[in-house]
Parts: structure tokens; C-alpha cells; sequence
């Protein structure tokens, strides 16, 4: 999986994935680009761990669901190296909601979570396409979620939102052949202030202690692991292309039956 000498850009690396990410292609040797739309001082600071690995780093603030923001970070990202061969669509939004609260969710809160995860993800890769093609070819990884699969997650737009990306995934995977490789990543739970702060204290502890149980994996995913699974996607196999890959300790699967360890 080598990606040194890469440029690459992660969006919404601020934070938690995105951050894991940018950081792990940084202590690959590629050439990074730490995409944020609020967090200036958080993004700044990932910057600095990433220039620390050794890698040179660029700090742009973009809001993906503007179209205009899209094309301003990916030609910075080609201005400043010349080339451009990994996407990693990370930056995502969503409102928490019980799915069966059908009120408490209106077209407002859809339209904002489709303009980020969706539109986002699209506008980013048309913007990044002529600059991969221009590079001999690129590689895009789409955070989708769990959510997408299972119809489970934060909230039903935001389900539904994931689970547009996955087909988007598809479709522009056989569109974009053979230049340029496009996969979608699902996490499960992740460990991290998402999940914290959306489900609550209590809940988050409760799922991650029903995880660390009965998962088959008996874990709880990290950024870190999400990290490493883009890493795969991003550049571990030139055969693969509108691949969705489910990241989530075997949760997917069912939570195993608790026994004695
Ligand atoms: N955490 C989980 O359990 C989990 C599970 C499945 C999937 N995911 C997916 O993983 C991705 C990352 O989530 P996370 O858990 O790492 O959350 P996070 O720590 O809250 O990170 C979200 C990142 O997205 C950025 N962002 C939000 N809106 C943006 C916009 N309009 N334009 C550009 N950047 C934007 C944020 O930056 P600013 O603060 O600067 O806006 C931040 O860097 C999301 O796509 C999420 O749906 C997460």
C-alpha cells in the first residue's frame, strides 16, 4: 500500500476519521491536504502532527456542500504539487433523531444532511476527476456508514444519505473506469465524540460495553482502524473499484451470544 509521494485529500480531517486518515497517509509519505469547514485551530493541529510525520501539508477551509469551495480545494491541492491521486470524501453531517420520531425530522434537516454527505461527496470527486486523470489515474474513498446498509444510524436521513452514497459508489465506480478507482468505506460504531455527544453518555457506554462483549470481534472500532481501512481501499489493490466494505468488528453479523471468556 504505498502512497508515498501521493497527494492526497482527505475532507473533513479536522476530526476523528478524517483526522485518523490524513494522519496515517502523512507517516506513509504522501502529500496531504487537512480539508475543515469550522474547526480552523483543530485542523491546524492535525496539520502540525502531519508535518511532524514528515510530510508536506496543506490547510484548506472548504465547505463541501458548496461547489465553488469543491473546486478551490482541489485545485489547491494540484497547484501546489502537480498532480492529485487519492480522495478520501470523509466530511459528514446529521442530525440525531429515533427513527421512529417521524416529527421530529422535517425536509430542512434532509436537505442539509444530503447537501454535505451526498452533493458533497459528488461535487468533490467531478472536482478532483481531470486533476486525477492529468496524474496518469486516482482512487476515491467514500465514508459512508453501517447506517447505509442496515438502515440503522443517527437518524432515517441520515441512513438514507449513506445509503445514496453507496449507490452513488456504484455508479461512478463503472463511470470513472479505468482511470480512476472509486470504493465506499462503512463504519460501524466508532469510538469518538460523534457517537458521544449524538447518543449521550449512558448510551454510548452501554453500546460500547454491548460491543467489547458481543461483537464478534469483542471490540469497538478507532479512528484509527477506519484509518487503516481507507488506507486498504485508497490503495491496497488496483483490481478493486465500486467496492463497499463494511468496517464495523462483525456487528453486521449479529452480536454473538455472551459466554464466559
Ligand atoms: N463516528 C461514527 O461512529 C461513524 C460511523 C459511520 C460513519 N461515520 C462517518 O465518518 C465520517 C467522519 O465522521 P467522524 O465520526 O470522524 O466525525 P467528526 O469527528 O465529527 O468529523 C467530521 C468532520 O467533517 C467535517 N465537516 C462537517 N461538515 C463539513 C462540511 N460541510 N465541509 C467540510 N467538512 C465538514 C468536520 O469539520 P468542521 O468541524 O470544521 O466542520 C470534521 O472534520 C462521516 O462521514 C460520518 O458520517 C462515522
Amino acid at each position: 500500500m504505498d502512497v508515498k509521494d501521493w497527494t492526497v485529500i482527505v475532507t473533513g480531517s479536522s476530526s476523528g476519521i478524517g483526522a485518523a486518515t490524513v494522519k496515517l497517509l502523512a507517516g506513509r509519505g504522501a502529500n496531504v491536504v487537512v480539508n475543515y469547514s469550522r474547526s480552523e485551530a483543530a485542523a491546524g493541529a492535525v496539520a502540525e502532527a502531519c508535518e511532524a510525520a514528515g510530510s508536506e501539508t496543506l490547510v484548506v477551509r472548504a465547505d463541501v456542500a458548496s461547489d465553488a469551495d469543491c473546486r478551490r480545494l482541489a485545485d489547491a491541492a494540484f497547484e501546489r504539487w502537480g498532480r492529485l491521486d487519492g480522495l478520501v470524501n470523509n466530511a459528514g453531517t446529521t442530525t440525531f433523531n429515533a427513527h421512529d420520531n417521524l416529527d421530529g425530522l422535517d425536509a430542512e434537516d434532509f436537505q442539509r444532511i444530503f447537501a454535505v454527505n451526498v452533493v458533497g461527496g459528488y461535487q468533490m470527486i467531478r472536482a478532483c476527476a481531470g486533476h486525477m486523470r492529468a496524474s496518469g489515474g486516482g482512487s476515491v474513498v467514500n465514508v459512508s456508514s453501517i447506517a447505509a446498509v442496515m438502515g440503522v444510524g443517527s437518524s432515517v436521513a441520515y441512513a438514507a444519505s449513506k445509503g445514496a452514497v453507496n449507490t452513488m459508489t456504484l455508479s461512478l465506480a463503472r463511470a470513472l473506469g479505468p482511470d480512476i478507482k472509486v470504493n465506499a468505506l462503512c463504519p460501524g460504531f466508532v469510538q469518538g465524540e460523534w457517537l458521544r455527544q449524538g447518543m449521550g453518555e449512558d448510551a454510548y457506554n452501554a453500546q460500547l460495553k454491548a460491543l467489547e462483549t458481543r461483537a464478534p470481534l469483542r471490540r469497538a472500532g478507532t479512528p484509527e482502524d477506519m484509518a487503516e481501512a481507507a488506507l486498504m481501499l485508497l490503495a491496497g489493490s488496483r483490481n478493486i473499484t465500486g467496492e463497499v466494505l463494511i468496517c464495523d468488528a462483525g456487528m453486521h453479523l449479529g452480536m454473538a451470544a455472551a459466554k464466559a471468556r
